[in-house]
């Protein structure tokens, strides 16, 4: 499946010396550049593959090209069934080009079939940036669409390495459904 691309154009600073354009490109969440691990831990999912495995069933039309990938991370305790990767936190890792990156998911509201509890937790190139951590709303068949879980427009400008989170060792159980991340290009011209 191809991935798409949209570009927002900004013009930032326009002097006699210095023009700066930031791109803002859109990543989808499958898109190749983003690796998920580890291997089997994520569904990726749209409205013709329905991952009857999968307790949450989100709107596909709502989901930035219909599609999104699916993770939960399980702490230990969580039952005795046989779950791959238990008590494993689950990754998705992209590395970019630019100054600024933004990470939408879908979430989930009910607190059984799905558990809708999110515990992420954002690193950029080792650093750890930012958590997102909320119970689950209670609401049944409920969910909440492009939710910004992760932003930082404060980067140096140049190659960055993000890592989105899902679970803690040891942590709660946890839910993701990606549906997108967005970075910011920076596109500098020095005419001479
Ligand atoms: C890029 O997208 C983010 C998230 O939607 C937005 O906050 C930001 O203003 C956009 N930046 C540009 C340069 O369009
Ligand atoms: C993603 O990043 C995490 C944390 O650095 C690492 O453990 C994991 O192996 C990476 N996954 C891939 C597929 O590179
Ligand atoms: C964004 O990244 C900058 C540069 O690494 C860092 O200093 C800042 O604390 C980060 N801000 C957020 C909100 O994560
Ligand atoms: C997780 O819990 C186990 C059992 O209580 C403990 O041995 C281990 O050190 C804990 N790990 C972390 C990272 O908290
Ligand atoms: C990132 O993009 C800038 C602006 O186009 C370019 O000058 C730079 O070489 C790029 N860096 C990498 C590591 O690709």
């Amino acid at each position: 499946m191809r991935s798409f691309l949209w570009l927002t154009f900004l013009l930032l600073n326009l002097t006699q010396n210095t023009l700066c354009i930031l791109i803002n490109v859109t990543v989808d969440d499958n898109d190749h550049s983003i690796l998920y691990s580890p291997a089997g831990a994520w569904n990726a999912r749209n409205a013709a593959s329905s991952c009857p495995a999968c307790t949450a069933q989100p709107d596909p039309t709502k989901m930035v090209s219909g599609t999104w990938h699916d993770s939960t991370f399980y702490p230990i305790d969580e039952g005795t069934h046989d779950i791959p990767n238990i008590n494993t936190p689950r990754f998705a890792n992209l590395t970019f080009n630019g100054s600024a990156v933004y990470v939408f998911c879908a979430l989930a509201e009910s607190v059984k079939s799905p558990d809708g509890n999110s515990d992420m937790a954002f690193y950029v190139d080792g650093q750890l940036m930012g958590h997102f951590f909320r119970p689950a709303l209670g609401n049944d068949n409920i969910y909440e669409y492009q939710f910004p879980v992760f932003s930082n427009n404060s980067l140096a400008p140049g190659e960055h390495t993000l890592v989105l989170q899902n679970g803690r060792v040891n942590g709660t159980q946890s839910l993701v459904l990606l549906d997108y991340i967005v970075y910011t290009y920076v596109l500098i011209d020095t005419p001479a």
